[in-house]
């Protein structure tokens, strides 16, 4: 059996360990050769792969980044180097001249959405689901998140001191997109007083009425976690580039400082914004997302075996399982309004810059809070 892996999308900690952990259970328990395929779907469509060794897949588990590249651009149902054309067919020719049986597809909805187009031409592929943003429908965790909300965790930790000597409103601003998974369990972990996500519109008037209480209770300072997703109420998501070619090219950012402008007027505090930025994406990934993203890989390479393709491998109830790609490609997983994590800030006398927002849940299930 040979076996194509590839990483498409934007990276994320815990790409290498998954490589690792696929490769080496594909050669060890089922004796399969591994081709790396580089730079995601752009190494399908120019046709650069190198095999995969067991050496080649030691020494990289605690390593950031991917072994293999990646590209958020490449797309073989709209190739961006030829005038958007469809070079599907070339990229399943291509699979066949190397003797591809199987490719493992590690990515985000994007990746997962070409990986359907590519299954539906009969193509047997699995996915793994990746991404800081923790945004992918069927699976309630996707490795990276848990490294991003640790770092953006010991983020505020830092601005904490800083903001307490300063008198300070203290803005930080994550990544996320469309979701505020990164902004709400830091938040909750680095205990921010106001965490603003996209799942809930907030009010600039309620933010500063917030540090204004705050201040009046004399904490004279205030700490502010904010999705890149998160708007004002009847306002836009605050866009910062469009990278055309791209299958999803809004990038967002920049809402910290719009918000910062707006508080400026309505406190007297003196506001500073942070934006950790790509930093969330980098460097080592936590013990939590290396176990996950081997466990994905290991996951993935018994779904190979089992001949179960055209399915992404997902964790439901803490447990291992798969979705059909169709499922999950292209959708987003937004927060729910009654998730128990949103109860518990709230509980906690948190935030989310929405004076009518409410969330009096008595008791609930304490499952999804962890995974
Ligand atoms: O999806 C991961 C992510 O880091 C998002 O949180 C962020 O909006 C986006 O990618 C940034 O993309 P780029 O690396 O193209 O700037």
């Amino acid at each position: 059996m040979r076996v194509g892996v590839l990483t498409g999308g934007g990276d994320c900690p815990g790409l290498n360990a998954v490589i690792r952990g696929v490769t080496k259970c594909l050669i060890l328990q089922h004796r399969a050769e591994v081709i790396g395929i580089e730079d995601g779907f752009l190494g399908l469509i120019e046709r650069r792969t190198r095999p995969l060794h067991y050496r080649d897949a030691s020494g990289i588990l605690t390593r950031g980044g991917t072994i293999l590249g990646t590209s958020n651009i490449a797309n073989p149902f709209s190739y961006y180097k030829r005038d958007d054309a469809d070079v599907s067919e070339e990229v399943f020719e291509y699979a066949r001249l190397i003797g591809l049986d199987a490719l493992v597809v590690i990515g985000g909805d994007g990746s997962m959405s070409i990986a359907n187009g590519l299954a539906q031409m009969g193509m047997q592929i699995v996915g793994v689901p990746k991404t800081i943003d923790n945004d992918l429908v069927g699976t309630e965790r996707t490795f990276g998140f848990d490294t991003a909300v640790s770092i953006v965790t010991d983020v505020i930790d830092r601005i904490h001191t800083t903001a307490q000597s300063h008198d300070r409103v203290m803005i930080i601003e994550t990544m996320g997109r469309y979701a505020g998974w990164i902004a709400l369990y830091a938040g909750v972990a680095g205990g921010a007083d106001i965490i603003l996500i996209p799942e809930i519109e907030y009010s600039v008037e309620d933010v500063a009425w917030v540090c204004l209480q705050r201040e009046a209770r004399g904490q004279h300072f205030t700490i502010i976690m904010i999705a890149e997703g998160a708007r004002a109420k009847g306002g836009d998501m605050v866009v910062k580039q469009i990278v055309e070619n791209s299958p999803d090219p809004v990038r967002l950012g920049g809402v910290g400082k719009v918000l910062e402008q707006g508080l400026r007027t309505q406190t007297d505090s003196e506001v500073r914004t942070t934006i950790p930025g790509h930093m969330q994406r980098g460097g080592t990934p936590t013990a939590y997302d290396r176990d996950l993203a081997t466990v994905f890989g290991v996951y993935a390479a018994a779904m190979i075996a089992e001949g179960r393709f055209g399915h992404m491998v997902a964790l439901q109830n803490n447990r291992l399982t798969s979705v059909p790609f169709e499922e999950v490609a292209n959708k987003t997983r937004m927060i729910p309004l009654d998730h128990p994590m949103i109860a518990t800030a709230h509980a906690t006398g948190t935030s989310f810059g929405a004076r009518d927002f409410d969330c009096r849940i008595e008791s609930f299930h304490m499952e999804d809070v962890v995974t």
